[in-house]
């Protein structure tokens, strides 16, 4: 008997990327992504802005999808989007948006949690990558998120740890702005850090309890530590910008890597998944790399294009949904606080 191939159509909306991706079965065949610029000048996402740019970027971005994959829309099995967790303006455009072109379509509606697609972007079938095996644990890492996942199977997931303040995004984004970097500075930290010494100017690492996070403390003492020196020499950032970056990113890996040395001791599992766009980041991919030698474990990163937000992977979910009958009804909203 003859396989039939799934096309999902994925849309991502949740925070300030525009995206679409077209998937045949477990392949993407294109993933585009409209980064809005528009946040820059504000120093963070402004969720009004957000909103309306999604509004403009979603038809051009969908139709660039479908002709990347050269696709047409009547080959559509099924429409995947992202219900949340996000900014609820944002979320709002890619949920109506695929509600109608489902309805429109006549074919199935799968919704998506945003923070699963970031852990399932591992399944995406690509060349030479390995799959995680069940059970891993994910560590999720984005501009709004910190969690420690137990993933047993595709829809069986735990929480284990997370954040009880700032994200680990931000607090890479708001340690930049300290520094007078332009947003989002997360990449722009990472920058630096690589021609600097990571133990010039140590930072305290908070004491949280189980495997939690806590972010908004290291923040304030950057802030007060920046604010002290530049009292004493003005041009103490410039002067030492890549050791500052170099100590702050060595802080804030050793809170996320002591975590989850401790998540995995305390589970017996040495399969390790991380997702969400501080993946993309140098200081965690290479100390995941010597916790294979040191530690035993078996790391998994994604690609870049799967690190920061992207339809692809909510496609991935959509296809493992479909593969269930796990669709949703027109009367489907979006959910900004949105649990896994
Ligand atoms: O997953 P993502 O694209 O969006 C959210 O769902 O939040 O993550 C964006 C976050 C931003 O805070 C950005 O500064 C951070 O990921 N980021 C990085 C790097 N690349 C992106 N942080 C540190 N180092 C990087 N190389
Ligand atoms: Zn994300």
């Amino acid at each position: 008997m003859e396989h039939k191939n799934i096309y999902i159509l994925a849309i991502e909306s949740s925070c300030d990327d525009t995206s679409a991706a077209v998937l045949q079965n477990n392949k993407k065949l294109s993933n585009i992504v409209a980064t809005q610029k528009i946040h820059e000048e504000y120093g963070g996402v402004v969720p009004e802005l957000a909103s309306r740019a999604h509004q403009q970027n979603i038809v051009p971005v969908v139709h660039q999808a479908l002709a990347k994959a050269n696709i047409d829309k009547k080959q559509l099995s099924a429409i995947a989007f992202t219900r949340g967790p996000g900014l609820m303006g944002s979320l709002l455009v890619g949920t109506s948006f695929a509600k109608s072109l489902a309805l429109g379509l006549d074919i199935p509606l799968i919704e998506v949690n945003h923070m699963q697609a970031h852990i399932l972007a591992h399944f995406i079938d690509e060349e030479n990558n390995q799959k995680p095996e069940f059970p891993f644990l994910a560590l999720t890492i984005s501009g709004g998120h910190t969690q420690i996942v137990l993933v047993k199977d595709y829809f069986d997931l735990e929480i284990l740890g997370e954040t009880l303040d700032d994200a680990v995004g931000e607090a890479f984004d708001k340690s930049a702005k300290i520094l007078g970097l332009p947003y989002p500075g997360g990449p722009l930290v990472d920058k630096y850090a690589q021609l600097g010494n990571p133990k010039a100017f140590p930072f305290p690492k908070p004491k949280v309890k189980d495997l939690n996070f806590s972010f908004s403390g290291l923040k304030t003492s950057i802030l007060y530590f920046i604010q002290n020196q530049v009292k004493e020499n003005p041009n103490f950032i410039e002067e030492n910008l890549n050791d500052i970056c170099a100590s702050i990113q060595y802080t804030i890996i050793d809170i996320l890597m002591s975590k989850l040395k401790k998540a995995a001791k305390q589970t017996g599992i040495k399969q390790i998944a991380i997702g969400g766009g501080v993946s993309a980041n140098s200081g965690i991919r290479k100390a995941l790399k010597d916790a294979e030698t040191k530690y035993g474990w078996n790391t998994y990163v994604p690609k870049f294009e799967y690190c920061t937000d992207n339809a692809a992977m909510i496609g991935i979910v959509g296809y493992l949904k479909y593969l269930e009958g796990n669709f949703s009804d027109q009367s489907i909203t979006a959910k900004a606080r949105y649990v896994i």
